[in-house]
Order: C-alpha cells, then sequence, then structure tokens
C-alpha cells in the first residue's frame, strides 16, 4: 500500500491536483481540510466564538466527521448530515483556519486520518499531513505558489461563478490564513524536512500533475 502527502498553504491548488493524481493512479483521495470545515461549520451554526477554546473542546466529543464517497467524489457527513455542499465558502474556511488550531478538534481527526491511510492507497492533502499525520508516507509534497497568484485564481473562479470581488481583499485573506495556519503551535503548516519542493507559480495544472508523477515514480 502506499501514502502520499500534500501539504501546502491555501489556494495554491491542492485538491485540484490531488484529484487528479487520485484518480490516475487509482489512489483513494482524502480532503482533510473538508474534515476540518465541516467542524467550523458545526461551530459557526452554533454560533460559537473560535477563541472560546474551552466551549469548542468540551463540544468535541459530540461531533462525529466521516467520509463517504459517490462515485469516487468525497462526500463530508458532519453527525450524519452530507455537508460536502455547504464548507466550501470564505466563511467556512476561515473559521476552520481558527478551530484547526485548536487541539481537541485535531485529536478529534487525527486518528481518523491516519486509519484511513492503514486501509488503501491513499493521497491526503492538508497542512500537517506529511509532518504529521502520516510522517512516514511513501512521497511528500509540499505544494505553494507565490500569494498573488494564489489570489488571482481564486479570484478567476468566482469570477467565473458570476460573483463579485476584490482581489487585493482576497490576497489579504491569503495571507492571514497562511499566517494563522503556520503560526500555530500544534501541526503547523510547514514544509516536511523529507517533501519535495513543488512551487506551481509558473506552472499550469497538467505540469504539476505530470511533475509530482514523476515524482512518485522514483518511490514507488
Ligand atoms: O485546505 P482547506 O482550505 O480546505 O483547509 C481549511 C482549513 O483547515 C485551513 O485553513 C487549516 C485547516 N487544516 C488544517 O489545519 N490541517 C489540515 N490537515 C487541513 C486543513
Amino acid at each position: 500500500m502506499y501514502s502520499i502527502a500534500i501539504d501546502g498553504p491555501a489556494g495554491a491548488g491542492k485538491s485540484t491536483i490531488a484529484k487528479r493524481i487520485a484518480k490516475e493512479l487509482n489512489f483513494i483521495y482524502v480532503d482533510t481540510g473538508a474534515m476540518y470545515r465541516s467542524i467550523a461549520l458545526y461551530f459557526l451554526r452554533k454560533g460559537t466564538d473560535p477563541a472560546d477554546v474551552e466551549a469548542i473542546a468540551a463540544e468535541c466529543p459530540n461531533i462525529k466527521v466521516t467520509l463517504a464517497y459517490e462515485d469516487g467524489a468525497q462526500q463530508v457527513l458532519l453527525n450524519g448530515e452530507n455537508v460536502t455542499g455547504f464548507i466550501r465558502n470564505e466563511e467556512v474556511g476561515n473559521m476552520a483556519s481558527k478551530t484547526s488550531a485548536i487541539p481537541a478538534v485535531r485529536a478529534a481527526l487525527l486518528d481518523l486520518q491516519r486509519d484511513m491511510a492503514k486501509t488503501a492507497d491513499i493521497l491526503m492533502d492538508g497542512r500537517d499531513i506529511g509532518t504529521n499525520v502520516l510522517p512516514n508516507a511513501d512521497l511528500k509534497i509540499y505544494l505553494t505558489a507565490s500569494s498573488a497568484v494564489r489570489a488571482k485564481r481564486r479570484y478567476d473562479e468566482l469570477v467565473a461563478k458570476g460573483e463579485t470581488c476584490d482581489i487585493n481583499k482576497i490576497e489579504e485573506d491569503i495571507i492571514t490564513r497562511d499566517k494563522q495556519d503556520m503560526s500555530r503551535e500544534i501541526a503547523p503548516l510547514k514544509q516536511a524536512e523529507d517533501a519535495v519542493l513543488v512551487d506551481s507559480s509558473d506552472m499550469n495544472i497538467d505540469e504539476v500533475v505530470e511533475a509530482i508523477k514523476a515524482e512518485f515514480e522514483k518511490v514507488k
């Protein structure tokens, strides 16, 4: 069984790239950000202040996140409800960046993530996969791009959906999230010592996919 870990900052294209590679290699794709996002959704719905660490820790035993697959696409269930359609927005992303810094939240997901890698060839993406969740992964990739490029990609995505947005505000949000994710005490975002750095600022999706597949060929 093989495992591939892809970590990197918000908007680096991890999930697009990871989905493509998992499909081509016939691996199961695990989007750990979606798991943190569904916990964030739980607390947004309850109106919990993300700074109230005690309230969040006390509530964690009541939250069950499970993953299911429909036609190969990951679905996230929050206490049995399929929340996949509700978690991909900035509000949930920003809340996830805050609540994921709380140890009880990370503890609630860690074993689940580790267990998934014991059952199948897995490609997992997130912030701490290579450094913490799967320290023995066969291949670790640190996928990044400049904040300006990441903001432009996000902007183009939103415009394509017909939304109006301000590219400078998007870049500011990205920089804030990077800071939060990199400076937290527990499992911060950082490149694992044995990870291969892929900077996609000047690469298209096909080029990134090919580069990562070429790295996998070297280790398999
Ligand atoms: O990758 P994403 O944007 O869906 O992740 C949302 C937030 O979840 C991110 O800002 C930090 C957190 N996260 C984490 O702390 N650890 C992971 N392995 C994945 C995500």
